[in-house]
């Protein structure tokens, strides 16, 4: 049965202090727990504690130790009689580390001679290492102390000031760490083997001296210098935008190969992915070295959004989810360019969003039920859990956004807070009632937001009729008007702003304001406007809806050629391939994809234009949100369109264009340097060889290859194989053999290889898949490599995955039940695949829904697995 919101209880047995004392072995380790318990008076249930696996070694209770009867340990609880307010539980217990496939709880990273120890714990992975209320708003004062052979394990870290270390007999030692602020069991972490660290001394504003501490295998850690600056750096910048500084001696952070998420924000003691710690020039890309900026900021700003602030109950996940996503955007924006980052952020919420709130999984922000809470770790919570943060804070702007955080950090610092409370605390400072947001949290999917524009010439004013509508999802029928702001200007039909005079109804001066639609539909008039005027609608994405506009091929030129606002401008070029795609039969000629081409072509050539700014504007929407506006899905034909529409585009630019664009950007390689104008170069070299290779196969696959041998970083190397990959190039298979060969030792370097081959198109991914999957460095077990294959293939290629015969269904439905038995989270995760199977074409749907009702009949399939399995097949 699921677990519902509206059951929340206060809990009954809450825990003061727990001292953990832990002897670590890789086959076996012994923890022993002690913890001093409290006990709500208004509730006389018995003492009820999480534990999963454990092999109960001794039990006591204030000092006595337990007969048989005294307590009952099944099915995942340990109920214990004769508990009070102020009792004493303590237990010892065994666990297996090396035993540990799903990688939650306590585990091994890496081989039983060479690897280390560590844990993962939220969201419910304490109760696999220790008896507890496993859930968040129990907070709790830890005090570990780690044991351990010296030899095997040099280096024991856990959250919290380190408290002591020295000697045992028989070449062990010990460790221990007080953490002085109360926290969940989900922030536990330990950390235990041989490791190297680089670290810095660093100073708060408010003078405290912090050691930042970066861990990692000795291989790679001349790699995590980059991720040191980038812990600094946000530092500073929490500090500065939010007053917020660190409250510990030391910050560990610790990188490890076999992780399922991205990082853990453990207090004092993060740990990583990897993929999303270590950077150097020649494993990872301009992509992966942002991508690592901002997982180190995530997860250093959870200590207040999270930690210090924690999350009453799972359902209120997003309250520290949205919010730290927020802030690391906010914190990215700064560091480089704000409208390149909000043209990243927006077409992540569409290619991954969008198609959750569009299909069978559809759930809201906060979700009112769930079964397995590891499910709830998606882009509705994350993503669009920022943008409804986006949407107030941008409601209050910069200074009142500032004084409701912190009345909210004075409020509910120490404490589990909830949605409500961040809002009550956001609206209180600013003496305005957020509450009617409260419904985008409550409800699931994407809003849109229909708007038509009508002039008066004789009265110049302008009258914009706005409605709202949002499509039922899964259990919720009917659906409440929301709040949404619009941010607007009006441009005249030479691409000059017009200025905005209205009633009074909205927010804003001069040639931008923000309106907001609070009803099903609404109107507003717009005086002294001079003549008829081209709307630049929900500017910087200032909702998360679809917006309906009516627009001409011509209109939408004009703004992407005339809008000041890049994130704007990239828009109107979404909207208008959009169009065009639309109008696009196969041979026929369409007035938008002219007009698109056309506009494209004239920014190509203008010296003015931003590098990195044009890629994107070069790039269509991808196949996913192609298909996410369809009733009917072929994703063979969107990827065929979509290739037409950029071999016209490429056509309008001309390959003498392209050639000496390419050749230009190519001149200045060099050593691969990381500002924002080198990777843009790089960025948009990309995007032109792309475009080359579609109109002169032969010459841009020599480039390619030259590209390929001479690049002297990952971004132009994975570039130059990728084009000869995905355009099948003569040359392809010597660089594929020269690229697994050079890095047969760099993990994260050889899951891009596996990656580059599962997104060829089309009908040959099936085949290309299976052969890689007997490569002796394929393996299941390590969620980075089965993700770089699998999960390539099967949710980043969609011509790929739903090829025709439907045979990549049954495929992944026997390959889900083996990852399954190993790792439930992954298994799940990589279910989702299969979202939006009943949009697509008759044939491929009758494939996937035989291979899912297959996959749901399997005995056994973990709670994860079939929690996705059965929501994506029920609705
Ligand atoms: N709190 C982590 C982050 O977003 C993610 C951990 C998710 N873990 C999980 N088992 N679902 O920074
Ligand atoms: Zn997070």
């Amino acid at each position: 049965t699921p677990i519902r919101l509206r059951d929340y209880r206060p809990p009954a047995w809450s825990v003061e202090a727990i001292e953990l004392e832990i002897d670590l072995g890789i086959d076996s380790t012994e923890v022993s727990s002690r913890l001093t318990l409290r006990n709500d008076p208004q509730q006389s249930t018995p003492l009820r504690l999480d534990g999963e696996g454990l092999e109960l070694l001794a039990i006591s209770l204030d000092g006595r130790k337990l007969e048989a009867h005294g307590y009952r340990y099944e099915q995942g609880v340990l109920e214990v009689h004769g508990a009070h307010d102020g009792s004493v539980l303590e237990t010892r217990v065994r666990v297996r580390p090396a035993a540990n496939t799903a990688l939650e709880g306590l585990y091994l990273s890496g081989s039983r001679e060479h690897g280390f120890l560590l844990t993962q714990c939220e969201a419910e992975g304490f109760r696999h290492i220790s008896f507890f209320p496993d859930r968040p708003d129990v907070l709790a004062r830890y005090t570990v102390t780690l044991r351990a052979d010296r030899e095997r394990f040099p280096v024991l870290l856990a959250g919290g000031n380190p408290a002591g270390s020295g000697d045992l007999p028989d070449g062990r030692h010990w460790a221990r760490f007080i953490d002085p602020h109360p926290k969940p069991c989900y922030l536990f972490a330990l950390v235990a083997g041989r490791l190297e660290n680089i670290q810095r001394d660093y100073l708060t504003t408010d003078g405290r001296k912090v050691k930042l501490v970066i861990w990692s295998e000795a291989n790679v850690i001349d790699c995590c210098h980059y991720a040191l600056d980038a812990l600094e750096r946000s530092m500073r910048w929490d500090e500065r935008s939010y007053g917020r500084s660190f409250d510990l001696d030391v910050f560990h952070v610790v990188a490890t190969h076999d992780f399922n998420m991205g990082a853990m924000e453990n207090k004092g003691l993060n740990i990583f992915n990897a993929k999303y710690l270590l950077a150097d020039p020649d494993t990872s890309t301009d992509d992966e070295y942002r991508a690592v900026e901002a997982v180190v900021a995530h997860e250093y700003f959870h200590n207040w959004t999270g930690n210090r602030v924690t999350c009453r109950d799972w359902f209120q996940l997003s309250l520290k989810e949205g919010l730290t996503v927020f802030r690391e955007q906010q914190f990215s924006a700064d560091m480089n360019s704000a409208s390149l980052k909000r043209i990243e952020d927006v077409a992540l919420l569409r290619r991954t969003q969008f198609p959750e709130d569009a299909g069978p999984l559809a759930h809201p922000v906060r979700p009112a039920e769930y079964r397995e809470i590891n499910n709830f770790y998606t882009a509705t919570v994350y993503e669009k859990g920022s943008e409804l943060v986006r949407m107030v804070a941008g409601r209050l702007g910069q200074e009142g956004f500032r004084r409701g955080m912190d009345l909210y950090f004075e409020r509910h610092d120490g404490q589990a807070a909830t949605i409500e409370d961040f809002l009550s605390a956001l609206g209180d400072a600013n003496h305005i009632d957020l509450a009617a947001y409260l419904t985008w949290y409550s409800q699931a999917g994407t809003p849109r937001l229909h708007a038509k524009g009508e002039y008066d010439a004789a009265r110049h004013e302008y009258t914009l009729s706005l409605s709202q509508q949002t499509r039922p999802t899964p259990g919720e029928p009917d659906k409440k008007p929301l709040p949404i702001p619009v941010k607007l200007s009006l441009f005249g039909r030479d691409g000059q702003l017009l200025p905005l005079h209205t009633d009074g109804e909205a927010q804003g001066d001069g040639a931008e304001k923000v309106i907001v639609l609070d009803r099903a539909t609404q109107r507003f008039v717009f005086k002294q406007v001079a003549s008829s005027p081209v709307p630049s609608l929900l500017r910087g994405f200032s909702a998360p809806v679809v917006l309906e506009y009516n627009y001409t091929p011509d209109e939408l030129a004009l703004l992407l050629t005339h809008d000041a606002d890049g994130f704007n401008r990239w828009e109107a070029g979404q909207q208008l391939a959009m169009l065009a795609f639309d109008t696009l039969r196969d041979g026929d000629d369409s007035v938008a994809c002219r007009a698109w081409c056309k506009a494209l072509a004239a920014l190509f050539e203008q010296d003015a234009m931003d590098n990195a700014l044009l890629a994107d504007l070069l790039t269509p929407p991808g196949e996913i949100e192609f298909a996410d506006r369809q009733s009917e899905v072929d994703p063979a034909r969107i990827h065929a369109q979509r290739e037409t529409m950029q071999h016209r585009l490429a056509e309008q630019i001309g390959i003498d264009a392209l050639l000496a664009r390419y050749r230009a950007l190519a001149a200045d390689a060099g050593e691969p340097r990381l500002d924002a104008g080198s990777q843009a170069r790089r960025r948009l070299k990309r995007c032109v060889l792309e475009l080359l290779a579609l109109i002169d196969a032969e010459q841009a696959n020599t480039l390619a290859a030259r590209q390929y041998s001479t690049a002297s970083g990952m971004t132009d190397r994975l570039a130059a194989l990728s084009v000869l990959v995905r355009r099948r190039a003569p040359q392809a298979a010597s660089a594929l053999a020269h690229f697994r060969e050079r890095y047969a030792d760099n993990p994260l370097a050889l899951d891009k290889w596996f990656t580059v081959q599962a997104q060829v198109p089309d009908e040959p991914a099936l085949a290309v898949v299976r052969k890689l999957e007997s490569d002796p460095a394929f393996t299941l077990k390590n969620p980075n490599r089965a993700r770089s294959l699998l999960g390539a293939f099967a949710s980043t290629n969609p011509s790929g995955f739903h090829r025709a015969d439907g045979a990549a269904y049954p495929y992944l439905a026997e390959r889900l039940v083996q990852l399954d038995a190993l790792n439930p989270q992954i298994a799940a995760r990589l279910a989702t695949a299969f979202n939006g199977w009943q949009r697509l074409e008759p044939l491929r749907r009758h494939a996937a829904q035989q291979a899912l009702e297959s996959l749901a009949r399997h005995e056994g399939l973990s709670p994860n697995l079939s929690e996705i399995v059965g929501n994506v097949l029920k609705h």
